[in-house]
């Protein structure tokens, strides 16, 4: 572990609170935080600005690598903008969470975004809180903390629907936490807690709680 810099690593599946708890700690430390799926999100406006169909694995490549991707690392001012566009709202657009898995999904997506992410956290100076899929075991698999926050699936579902509100019906509110984690599933672990990384579950604890879980682990990590 470097003396002057941390790097929290927080995997787990969608509506986990993995989000708002990274941030929370984040912000409680004076950390960055890095948003993962906000850039695999970003990548899918760019290959749906350009008119490329979710089914056409080559277009969805091409537009992953030719993208001018920039993300805030700032855990009080988030944006994320592609090829010149903010996309800070589009993003959560339910469009864009039904067809972000064209992106991740894909090997050749994945290695150009995780290259992406590493050298992002390379560049934070005090260091930072990454979350994602797969952060805790091939993005930053060496980080001083690593975590794996879980929930169970009526918990998941019903936090995102708090989030979306009636911008999504029952059914795109399943396809958009348990068929997403289904088909990120085939190429990431991330309901299992690899070697060296904590499993929390957040299902019973509060937002408050759950930051305070994570910055004990920091503690114990750097007493
Ligand atoms: O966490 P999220 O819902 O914003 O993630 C958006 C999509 O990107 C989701 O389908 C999972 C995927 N993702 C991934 O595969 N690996 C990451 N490190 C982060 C997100």
């Amino acid at each position: 572990m470097s003396a002057d810099r941390l790097v929290i690593a927080i995997d787990g599946p969608s509506g986990s609170g993995k989000s708002s708890a990274s941030r929370g700690v984040a912000k409680a430390l004076g950390l960055a935080y890095l948003d993962t799926g906000a850039m695999y999100r970003a990548v899918a406006c760019a290959f749906l600005d350009a008119g490329v169909e979710p089914s056409d694995e080559a277009g969805v490549i091409a537009a992953t690598l030719g993208a001018n991707l920039e993300i805030s690392t700032d855990p009080d001012n988030q944006w994320v903008r592609v090829n010149g566009r903010d996309v800070t709202t589009a993003i959560r657009e339910p469009e864009v969470s039904a067809k972000v898995s064209a992106v991740s999904t894909v090997a050749e997506c994945r290695a150009n975004l995780v290259s992406r992410q590493r050298a992002i956290i390379e560049a934070a100076p005090a260091g930072i809180v990454a979350e994602g899929r797969d952060i805790t075991t091939v993005v930053a698999p060496d980080a001083d903390v690593r975590l794996l926050l879980t929930a169970d699936p009526e918990i998941r579902m019903a936090r995102r629907q708090a989030e979306l509100g009636d911008k999504v019906d029952a059914a795109q509110l399943a396809d958009q936490v348990l068929r997403r984690d289904s088909d990120d599933s085939r190429l990431v672990n991330f309901t299992t807690a690899a070697d060296g990384v904590t499993h929390l579950d957040g299902t019973y604890l509060t937002l408050p709680e759950t930051i305070q879980a994570v910055l004990d682990l920091v503690a114990q990590a750097r007493p």
